[in-house]
């Protein structure tokens, strides 16, 4: 028998310390809170990306009175991106979050894992890995690569 062990490296900053551009991008994410239609759960998520041609565009939770049917911020954005933008690929995205007293969230937001397959399969797409950035209390974690946040993935390889 052997042991396996998977390490995740990523980068903690406090939002103060962002570049330009990646401050931004958060702010965007922020921003985009506040078009999430969340009456069921109370809880505003929001994504912004970047796209390698210049764009930023911005997405939020969406959901339904059928509960399964909506949709996470991270995947209304990345959709968003893909069918009017097919061929650039995505560079960097930031997610935030506002629990249901409207605050942003104390630690950076998680995207969950259907999300994480859809970051992943976006860089699969292109062939080109993009940061992501999770905001919440003041901080940002930054992951080099969507698939930092989805260890074992599925893949087309896998088929
Ligand atoms: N949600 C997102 O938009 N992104 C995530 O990564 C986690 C969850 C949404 C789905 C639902 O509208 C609400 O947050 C509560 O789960």
């Amino acid at each position: 028998m052997k042991n396996g062990e998977v390490n995740i490296r990523y980068r903690i900053l406090d939002e103060q310390e962002l570049n330009e551009a990646d401050h931004e991008l958060v702010e965007a994410a922020k921003a985009a809170t506040h078009t999430s239609f969340s009456p069921y759960s109370h809880f505003s998520v929001g994504a912004a990306l970047r796209l390698a041609n210049g764009e930023t565009l911005q997405g939020s939770n969406q959901e339904n009175a059928a509960y399964t049917t909506g949709i996470c911020a991270e995947r209304c954005t990345i959709f968003y991106a893909n069918a009017h933008y097919p061929d650039s690929p995505v560079t960097a995205m930031a997610i935030a979050a506002r629990q249901a007293d409207g605050a942003f969230t104390p630690t950076p937001v998680s995207p969950c894992g259907a999300c994480r397959q859809v970051l992943s399969e976006a860089e699969h797409r292109f062939g080109q890995a993009f940061r992501v950035l999770l905001y919440g209390g003041g901080k940002v974690y930054e992951f080099a690569s969507a698939a930092d946040l989805l260890p074992f993935q599925f893949t087309a390889d896998s088929l």
